[in-house]
This record gives C-alpha cells, sequence and structure tokens, in this order.
C-alpha cells in the first residue's frame, strides 16, 4: 500500500485482513513521508514499511522506479493507494495495468484533486462522499469501482464532513479488494463491471429531510 498520512484506511484494511473479511495480505507499506502514522500502524502489524522521500529523486519517474523495486521485491499483485499524496508516471501505471487503486473523499468525477471535502463544501453539494477508482494517467479519472454516499448538514465544516465520509471509505475500501481478491471486478472500456452484484434499489440517500 502506498500512504502519506495518517493511514486510517490502512489501518482499516489491515483489520478487514487479520478479521478474514479480506481475504488478502499487505505484503509491504510505502510512504514518501517519513511523519505519516500509517508507518507506525504498519510496523505494530509487523508489515515491512518503508520511507522513500520523493525530494531526493531528481524526477517522478526515478522515485516511482524506486517504488516499483519494493513493491516488487515483495512480490505485490495490486498497489493500492490510501491518502497517497503523489500523482503516478507511467513507471507504475505500465508495470501494474489494471492493478493500481486509489481511494477519494468525494463523489467522483465531481471535486477530484486534494481538497475535495472543501470543494463540496464551497459548492453547497447536500450529498457527498467517497469513491474507489481504478488509477490512470490522470488525476482521480480512473475507473469508478465503487462509491458511497453521505449526507451534507447545513453545520457542517470539513473537518465533520471529512469524519462522516471517512466512516464511509472505510467500508467500501476493504469491500473492494475483497471484491478484487474473489476475482469480480471486470473492466469493459472505463466502466467496472461487478460480478454477482446485489441490485438493491431500496438503498438510497435523500438529504435534506423534512
Ligand atoms: C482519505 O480521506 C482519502 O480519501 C484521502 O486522504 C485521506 C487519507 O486518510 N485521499 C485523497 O484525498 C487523495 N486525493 P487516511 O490516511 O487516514 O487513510
Amino acid at each position: 500500500m502506498l500512504v502519506s498520512g495518517n493511514g486510517s484506511n490502512l489501518q482499516s484494511i489491515i483489520d478487514h485482513c487479520e478479521a478474514g473479511k479480506v481475504n488478502a495480505a499487505i505484503v509491504c507499506v510505502i510512504s514518501n513521508r517519513v511523519d505519516a502514522y500509517a508507518l507506525e500502524r504498519a510496523r505494530k502489524h509487523r508489515i515491512p514499511a518503508f520511507h522513500l522521500d520523493h525530494r531526493s529523486f531528481p524526477d517522478r519517474s526515478s522515485f516511482d522506479t524506486a517504488v516499483l523495486s519494493l513493491v516488487n521485491e515483495h512480490a505485490a499483485q495490486l498497489i493500492a493507494l490510501a491518502g497517497f499524496n503523489r500523482i503516478l508516471s507511467n513507471v507504475l501505471l505500465d508495470a501494474f495495468p489494471a492493478a493500481i487503486l486509489n481511494i477519494h473523499p468525494a463523489l467522483l468525477p465531481s471535486f477530484p484533486g486534494s481538497h475535495a471535502q472543501r470543494d463540496a463544501l464551497e459548492y453547497g453539494v447536500k450529498i457527498a462522499g467517497c469513491t474507489v477508482h481504478f488509477v490512470d494517467s490522470g488525476t482521480d479519472t480512473g475507473p469508478i469501482i465503487a462509491q458511497a454516499a453521505v449526507p451534507v448538514f447545513s453545520g457542517d465544516n470539513e473537518e465533520t464532513l471529512s469524519r462522516r465520509i471517512l466512516c464511509e471509505e472505510h467500508k467500501i475500501y476493504p469491500r473492494v479488494l475483497q471484491l478484487y481478491a474473489e476475482g469480480r471486478i471486470r473492466l469493459d472500456g472505463r466502466k467496472v463491471l461487478i460480478s454477482q452484484e446485489t441490485e438493491c434499489s431500496a438503498d438510497f440517500l435523500e438529504n435534506p429531510r423534512f
């Protein structure tokens, strides 16, 4: 997994793996920031954790080459980004076609980029959420695998909304990883097809409610 910060998504995935709810193992965690709490979380669970400082590489592709060699050394089959604040170059994209996932704190294609929750609040949307998607060469533009919605309340600020969204992130990312492990995710152009999908039309969200 590639991380840059607190690592609460990493923690959720670790917990789901340990509980047998995600049939996968995290083989290594790489952070571009030395102070990322995610590194500590990984080490507590005896997962090999590495810091690679992007500033000590001349360009994006040489940093990605170093990431790729660590990833390959640990025989990873999938790369999961969770709060990783770097754009990937073709070095990683070409080495892992349709095998790099990201979680984004907005209902894409609305509000890509690094201030998704703030942008959603400023725009005034009534429903926000999060998205797990395949990574392509754009910023948060890859095929969408799963989304979860949350209401936005009048009294919300960036922190309260982020917290509400994060709770959903912690549910959908492990679910997507389990789908991936079960081989149930297929790409058809930019559409993602999930085999044996359950259709439940009662599961919708309206906001505001009166
Ligand atoms: C999460 O909200 C994730 O969606 C977001 O950073 C946070 C990381 O939290 N990612 C992005 O904004 C990527 N554009 P975490 O470190 O506690 O998992």
